[in-house]
């Protein structure tokens, strides 16, 4: 391994900075070359490659965002766009990558290396926290906190006015952040893809809990199929008249800032391990944490599934709620 690639790609997360500032710094530490590919596979396709060192990532350990640029890149999904990222790679003699991005990403990935014998190693790089083999992606626990602070700052307004929210968050098809940050909160229900959403029975549990509070929080993960906030919130309105509902909608504040600390510690580790995977022949495995060690996760089975959800934690939302 004589000099390797890193990009970001996808959605961007808090602590992405902080895990490129520990690939670039692994990778200096061994000797290794590091090029910075700007906008994800969109740069790959058009040679946006640039050298990195130790002081092209100083100061960026506590910063949100991405300094590489990211992109959803819909040239890498054909097969001609793939053939140009490839000529790159070649052209700048590059033997292995890494890839900070989400399931999107690492699906891009596997597709590539059909193609290109590179070997490829991921870091989980997405809000969501929707990959197996990890317990906590990066930019997860940043999200979370900044939803526990933005629904901290409703309750106070939701409870001088007696008032019922419905807060949407972030979460296409997992209800990971609702959930976390729904239980952070104390929501009175969380309404999340994995499980059946039935407005009959929020509907009751609602008149149940009358008497208990009389700010009522509900948090709704944007993929829940019931419809997002608006749409459900519409329906209880027409059931009970008598509540004061207003709509939130979180929307991408949940992707900005600077990282947690947990998010900024847990991206360092990885980017570290995804340097010295790519240096033991490790290819096309994302690098995830789980109960505090570090594991690599073929990017097949990473992508698959959606991480299942705590039984406990649905069943003590549920007792706790109201
Ligand atoms: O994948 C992360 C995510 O934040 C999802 O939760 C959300 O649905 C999506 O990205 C929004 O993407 P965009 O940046 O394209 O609006």
């Amino acid at each position: 391994m004589k000099k390797i690639a890193v990009f970001t790609s996808g959605g961007d997360s808090p602590g992405m900075n902080a895990c490129l500032r520990a690939v670039v710094r692994t990778a200096v530490y061994h000797n290794i070359e590091v090029v910075g590919i700007m906008h994800g596979y969109d740069g790959m396709i058009n040679n946006e490659f640039f050298p990195m060192g130790t002081k092209s990532v100083a100061n960026i350990v506590h910063r949100g965002g991405t300094i590489l640029k990211t992109a959803r890149s819909k040239e890498f999904m054909t097969e001609e766009g793939r053939k140009k990222a490839l000529e790159n790679l070649l052209k700048h003699k590059i033997d292995g990558v890494v890839v900070i991005g989400g399931d999107g990403s690492f699906k891009g990935a596997l597709e590539f290396s059909k193609m290109c014998n590179i070997p490829f190693v991921g870091c989980p790089g997405t809000i969501d926290n929707d990959l197996v083999g990890t317990d906590f992606t990066i930019g997860y626990d940043t999200a979370i906190n900044t939803v526990v602070d933005a629904v901290d700052k409703i309750r106070d307004t939701a409870e001088s006015h007696d008032r019922l929210f419905f807060v949407e968050v972030m979460g296409r098809d997992a209800g990971l952040i609702a959930l976390r940050a729904g239980i952070g909160v104390g929501a009175e229900s969380i309404l999340i893809p994995e499980t059946k959403t039935d407005v009959d029975v929020l509907i009751k549990r609602l008149e149940n809990g009358r008497k208990s509070k009389s700010s009522k929080i509900i948090i709704v993960a944007e993929g829940d199929e019931a419809g997002g906030a608006f749409t459900i919130a519409e329906q209880v309105k027409k059931r009970l008249p008598d509540f004061d509902t207003r709509v939130t909608i979180l929307g991408h504040i949940q992707r900005g800032g600077n990282p947690s600390a947990m998010d900024r510690v847990n991206s360092s580790r990885m980017g570290f391990a995804a340097v010295e995977a790519l240096m033991q022949g490790k290819k096309n495995v994302m690098v995830g944490i789980i109960d505090k060690n570090i594991l690599f996760t073929p990017f097949e089975k990473a992508i698959k599934h959606i991480q299942e959800l705590n039984p406990d934690l649905i069943r003590m939302v549920n007792i706790l709620s109201l």
